[in-house]
């Protein structure tokens, strides 16, 4: 009888753009104040991209991190999959530029998009596929560069947003635990509420906008109404993950939430009956960073000591779609060392990262090469 597969998360990784930009300079710019904006949010301040960073640049770096937490090789990875609202292009996608920066030639690689949702969706995918089977090693990313997406004029949205990307490495084992279950959820008749219009199988017309005049490529929400869906939805997608994980609301040793507004989570644990000190938060320093929210609050969770082995940690995202999603995570099959990773581990992969930028040119240059020969030949 074939051994039963667990799916466990063995690296982690986070990175941020440079720049921060507070409150304060904001302010400057837009009509609003630091204080109505840490008292409606809980946010002080959001990374920026600068010209050189996109998604994909971020989740390269959040991607190698957790490559070098879990000490695998990237060519040990079977499948990449990217959570992202900000992806550079429609096509290629931001997950097949990473396999390539890193060398990752034996792993599929797609983008899914689930709005905020999109980092927990991506991870239950990735499980699903190890418990059946079909690979051993995963890279899970969320990354955004919400920046890029927001209308900086209007002051409902622009404060609330960061770029930032987080990422995790899942692998099989016969040991029990690691995703123990998931809940997915959809409403697309509150698709309006909050939306990104841009140019897809229907026209590029002004109709395309949303109904509340909202403009293509910019973020548009109804965010009061945003606000009490995501109350409601985090509380009982939660009750509803601990159910089929077979565990009660009361074992859950830390929820880690998408990170949107400190409101709504201090909302959620009353709702659940959970001490607001088990809900993580980093909201304040990063802004809402959207489907990299989680994986960063996670790695910081990791760092700051508040995950430990056999804890049973809660994942909940929600947002555009509209969609939710919880997850629950038994934690913990092996404690990486305190360096991350072997010496030897780590100068392969760095020789395969430069092995990386050599082939793809190498092999866009072969293509060139050989479609000048055949226009000779014709
Ligand atoms: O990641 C996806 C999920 N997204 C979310 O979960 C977001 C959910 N929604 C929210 O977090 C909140 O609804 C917001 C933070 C977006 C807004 O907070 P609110 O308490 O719902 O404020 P509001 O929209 O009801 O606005 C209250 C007042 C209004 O003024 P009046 O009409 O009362 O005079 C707004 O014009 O605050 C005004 N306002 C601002 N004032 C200063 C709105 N935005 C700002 C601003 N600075 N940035």
């Amino acid at each position: 009888m074939a051994a039963v597969r667990h799916a466990h998360v063995i690296g982690w990784g986070m990175a941020v753009p440079e720049t921060a930009m507070t409150n304060a300079e904001l302010s400057a710019f837009v009509e609003t104040n630091d204080e109505w904006i840490y008292a409606r949010t809980g946010i002080r301040q959001r990374f920026i991209a600068n010209e050189g960073e996109s998604t994909a640049t971020l989740a390269y770096r959040a991607a190698q991190q957790a490559l070098e937490v879990a000490d695998i090789l990237p060519t040990d990875l079977d499948l990449i999959v990217v959570a992202t609202s900000t992806a550079e292009n429609i096509f290629p996608s931001t997950a097949s530029l990473v396999q390539d920066w890193l060398n990752a030639h034996d792993a599929g690689a797609f983008d899914l998009s689930a709005a905020c949702s999109g980092f927990v969706y991506a991870l239950n995918m990735a499980s699903d596929s190890i418990r059946v089977g079909s690979i051993d090693a995963a890279l899970v990313i969320g990354a955004e560069t919400m920046s890029r997406i927001l209308d900086w004029q209007d002051r409902s949205t622009c404060i609330l947003f960061g770029d930032g990307a987080g990422a995790v490495v899942l692998k099989a084992s016969e040991s029990p635990g690691g995703v123990l279950a998931s809940v997915l959820r959809s409403d697309g008749s509150g698709g309006d509420l909050l939306a990104i219009p841009s140019v897809g199988s229907i026209d590029a017309s002004e109709s395309r906008a949303g109904a509340n005049g909202s403009k293509l490529y910019k973020m548009s929400m109804a965010g009061g109404e945003v606000f009490k869906f995501a109350t409601r939805v985090v509380s009982e997608s939660v009750e509803q993950a601990c159910r089929l994980a077979e565990i009660s609301v009361s074992d859950i040793d830390l929820v880690i939430p998408h990170q949107a507004n400190l409101r709504i989570l201090q909302a959620a644990a009353r709702k659940l009956g959970i001490d607001v000190d088990r809900f993580m938060s980093n909201v304040e320093r990063y802004g809402n960073t959207s489907a990299a929210s989680i994986p960063i609050a996670l790695c910081e969770a990791i760092e700051q000591k508040r995950v430990q082995d056999k804890d049973h940690i809660a994942l909940v995202g929600f947002g555009g779609g509209l969609t939710w999603a919880s997850m629950i995570i038994r934690w913990g099959i092996s404690k990486p060392s305190e360096q991350h990773g072997s010496l030897l581990n780590r100068q392969r992969r760095h020789v395969q990262y430069r092995i990386a930028r050599w082939r793809s040119r190498s092999r866009r240059w072969r293509r060139r090469v050989n479609s000048r020969v055949r226009d000779l030949q014709s």
